[in-house]
Order: structure tokens, then C-alpha cells, then sequence
């Protein structure tokens, strides 16, 4: 039985798909068809983690037909001036080889470009037919409502970083008003040392149900309204493994101690062109 779809402001995303930074060549091929053969119907892949060519030759070496994958794809920070934005997209549909993908984002904002201008291309992208949607990747709460005021088309989707460490109800809040589902990046904070998935909590949980940490931590994810995550792994175990969540459920009790896990010093993505997190 597939997960149930999220659906938001008109799309319908599955609830995980599979994450591809730093998977490239033969690895990142062999990640994304055994994802699919496996029950994916979801890759997430940007201009920035070069390896487009590679996702492009996974979905069709899977056999899975084009139409039933969700694909998307994200415009980097340093091209989000019109024309370079409109460049790096049709870049990355010849690297993927395909005539659409399911939808685009902003990767990251950038405050030396007018917000404006790059909704203004994005909104463009999908007139001409080169994404079903829009959405956008990292922007904090005051982001979220500036672009939605400035697109045309409704933007289905914020990705930014989630898991038990790092509380995101700030971002989750507007998400919510503005119909955007909440796509979760780093859902495993890494696998880092010291992370959820080595964390005692979910272990004592992942012991009551008989799953793996991972499963419980990514159950968390989807169990909250219009969560979506995409794990990482290019282990072909653990790939099945992360999309295996529904022969089990966490509990309001079980969520609420998995969400109190945050910490202030949760966040693992933080490069220099980071906006002012809320
Ligand atoms: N929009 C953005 O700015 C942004 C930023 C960061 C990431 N992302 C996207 O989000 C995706 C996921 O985030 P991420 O790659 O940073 O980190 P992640 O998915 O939280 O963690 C990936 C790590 O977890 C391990 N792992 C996966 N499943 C596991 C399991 N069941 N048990 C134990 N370990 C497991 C993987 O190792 P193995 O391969 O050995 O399994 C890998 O080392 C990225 O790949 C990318 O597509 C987006």
C-alpha cells in the first residue's frame, strides 16, 4: 500500500522521495532506479549537487514510466537573476533529459536579486511548460509571505532543513496559512554522531515497534499534516527501508516526546548565504 499523496495548492506529492546531494555517477544511478524499483515516486535533485545526468539515467533504467514520477529540481542561489534563472532551468532539463519535471524551486534566496524578478521567472518556467509547479527552498517565515504575494502561480512547497533536533514551527505555521506543503531536507540531521537517529528516545521506540530509528524519525516526519521528507541513502537496505512506514504509527504522546528532542543548536545546514533563520 503506497503512503497516502500530500496534497498541496493543487499538487500531489508522495509523502517521501528520495534525497541525491553528494550521490554522483554510477552511485547516483543505481540509488535512484532501486529507489523506484523499490516503491519511490519521488527524487529530489538541484543544479548545485551535479549529478542531473545521473537522475535522469536512474529513472530510466528503473522502467518506471515517466509519468508516475515526481521529479523535481532547484534553481541555485547565484542564478536567480531572470535570465541566468531561465538558463539554469533549461540546463537542467537537458541534463535530466526530460521536457518538464514536476516541479522547480528556488534553492536558496538571495538578497542581491529582487525577489520579485525571480518569482517573476519562476512564474515564467512553468507558463512555458518546463515545471508542473513552483515552489521555493529555505526561505523563513517573512519569505514565505513576501513570495506567495508575488506569485502568480501557488507555490506548493517550502523545503527546508526539519528533524527531531531542530524545532520548525515558525516555518511550519505559514507554510500552513499559505496551503505550501513543508518539505523536509536532512530528515536524518546527516546520520551525524550525536544525532536522532543515535538519540535514546527514538531508540526506546524503535525497540517498542520493532522498526529501525530512522523509521520512527521519519514516521514522525509524515505523521504531521503536509510533511514530506526526503532521506538520502545510497544503500539499497536502507533506501527500502526509509519509504516502510506504514505498518506502524507514533502516538500523540510518542510525537509530542520526539518533537521536544529540539535543541537551539539543532540546525546542521547553515552555510554562509543562509538567510536570518527564524
Ligand atoms: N534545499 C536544500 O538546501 C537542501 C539542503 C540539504 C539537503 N537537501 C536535500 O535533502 C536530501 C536529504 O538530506 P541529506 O542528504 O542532507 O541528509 P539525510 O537524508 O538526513 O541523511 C543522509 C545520511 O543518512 C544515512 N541514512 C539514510 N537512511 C538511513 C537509515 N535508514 N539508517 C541509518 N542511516 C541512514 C545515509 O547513509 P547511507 O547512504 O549509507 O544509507 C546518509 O549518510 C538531500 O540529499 C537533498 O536532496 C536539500
Amino acid at each position: 500500500m503506497p503512503l497516502p499523496l500530500v496534497h498541496a495548492n493543487g499538487a500531489a506529492i508522495p509523502p517521501i522521495g528520495l534525497g541525491t546531494s553528494q550521490l554522483l555517477g554510477d552511485t547516483c544511478i543505481e540509488a535512484v532506479s532501486t529507489a523506484l524499483r523499490a516503491g519511490y515516486r519521488f527524487i529530489d535533485t538541484a543544479a548545485r549537487y551535479e549529478n542531473e545526468e545521473a537522475v535522469g539515467q536512474g529513472l530510466r533504467v528503473s522502467g518506471v514510466p515517466r509519468a508516475e514520477i515526481f521529479l523535481l529540481t532547484k534553481v541555485y542561489w547565484t542564478m536567480l537573476a531572470a535570465a541566468d534563472f531561465e538558463r539554469s532551468t533549461e540546463d537542467s532539463l537537458k541534463r535530466l533529459g526530460v521536457s518538464e519535471v514536476d516541479c522547480l524551486l528556488i534553492h536558496w534566496p538571495n538578497p542581491k536579486v529582487p525577489l520579485a524578478e525571480t518569482v517573476a521567472a519562476l512564474n515564467k518556467m512553468q507558463r512555458r511548460g518546463l515545471t508542473r509547479h513552483v515552489g521555493i527552498a529555505n526561505f523563513t517565515a517573512a519569505l514565505i509571505d513576501e513570495a506567495v504575494k508575488l506569485s502568480d502561480a501557488p507555490l506548493v512547497v517550502n523545503q527546508c532543513e526539519y528533524h527531531p533536533y531542530l524545532d520548525q514551527a515558525k516555518v511550519l505555521g505559514p507554510c500552513r496559512k499559505h496551503g505550501l506543503a513543508f518539505m523536509s531536507y536532512s530528515p536524518l540531521r546527516q546520520a551525524a554522531a550525536g544525532g536522532p537517529l543515535e538519540d535514546t528516545v527514538i531508540a526506546r521506540i524503535a525497540a517498542e515497534k520493532g522498526v529501525s530509528a530512522a523509521q520512527v524519525i521519519l514516521r514522525w516526519h509524515i505523521q504531521q499534516p503536509g510533511v514530506i521528507a526526503i532521506p538520502r541513502s545510497a544503500n539499497p537496505q536502507r533506501i527500502a527501508q526509509n519509504i516502510a512506514l506504514e505498518g506502524f504509527s507514533l502516538s500523540d504522546g510518542e510525537m509530542a516526546s520526539i518533537s521536544a528532542l529540539a535543541r537551539p543548536d539543532g540546525r546542521k545546514v547553515k552555510p554562509a548565504h543562509s538567510p536570518q533563520w527564524d
